[in-house]
C-alpha cells in the first residue's frame, strides 16, 4: 500500500519496508547477542545521532552489562569525498581502555563508520565494534558490522529515527521511498 508523505510543498510516494513489530522483534533478538558476547562486563555505547535514536532506545532497554551512554553527531557535507566528514560533537574523553559499541542507523558508503572508527581508536580504547540497523551492501561498503538488523536492497529509507530530507523520522516503521 502507497502512504504519501509531504515535506514542505512536496510529496513522496512511500512504502513500507519493515513494519513496527517486525522492529521490536529483530531488535530484541539483537540485544539477546549483545548480551551473550559481552556478558557482565561493562559496554560504553555510543549513539550516532539522529538517526540511531529510535534503535538506541529499544536496543539499549534490553542490554542487561552495567551501560555508559554516550552519543556523537557526525556532519557528512558530500559522500563522495570523506574529507567532507567530521564530528559536530567531541567524543567521550574515557574511552581508554573499554569496550565500545557504536550504534548506527545504517552503513551504505561506510564513509560515515569508517571515519568514526578512525577517530575512536585514536582514543586507544580495548575493542570497537558496530551495530547498526540496516546495511545496505549496494552502496559499496567493505566494514565490518558486528551486528546487523537487517540487510536492505538499495531504497531510500526514513523512519524508525532515519529522516526523509530531515523530516518523518518518527513514524514507527522503516519506509521507503517509491521511485
Ligand atoms: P554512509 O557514510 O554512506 O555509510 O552513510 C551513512 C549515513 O548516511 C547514515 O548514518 C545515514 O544518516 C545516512 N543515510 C544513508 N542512507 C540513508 C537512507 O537511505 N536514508 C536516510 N539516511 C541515510
Ligand atoms: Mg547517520
Amino acid at each position: 500500500m502507497e502512504n504519501v508523505l509531504k515535506v514542505g510543498e512536496r510529496s513522496y510516494p512511500t512504502k513500507i519496508l519493515i513494519t513496527p513489530e517486525e522492529l521490536q522483534r529483530r531488535v530484541q533478538e539483537m540485544a539477546a547477542v549483545i548480551n551473550q558476547d559481552q556478558g557482565n562486563a561493562p559496554l560504553v555505547v555510543l549513539i550516532v545521532l539522529h538517526g540511531a535514536l529510535f534503535f538506541a532506545t529499544d536496543l539499549l532497554k534490553g542490554l542487561s552489562m552495567p551501560l555508559q551512554i554516550e552519543t556523537v553527531r557526525i556532519k557528512s557535507y558530500d559522500k563522495t569525498v570523506s574529507k567532507g566528514i567530521h564530528l559536530l560533537t567531541p567524543l567521550p574523553t574515557n574511552l581508554a581502555g573499554q569496550d565500545v559499541l557504536i550504534i548506527e542507523d545504517i552503513v551504505d558508503t561506510g564513509k560515515t563508520i569508517t571515519f568514526l572508527l578512525e577517530e575512536i581508536q585514536k582514543e586507544k580504547p580495548r575493542s570497537v565494534k558496530v551495530c547498526t540497523l540496516l546495511d545496505k551492501p549496494d552502496g559499496g561498503h567493505q566494514c565490518i558490522l558486528d551486528y546487523v538488523g537487517f540487510t536492505i536492497e538499495n531504497h531510500f529509507v526514513f523512519g524508525y529515527g532515519l529522516d526523509l530530507f530531515e523530516y518523518h523520522r518518527n513514524v514507527p516503521y522503516v519506509g521507503y521511498l517509491v521511485r
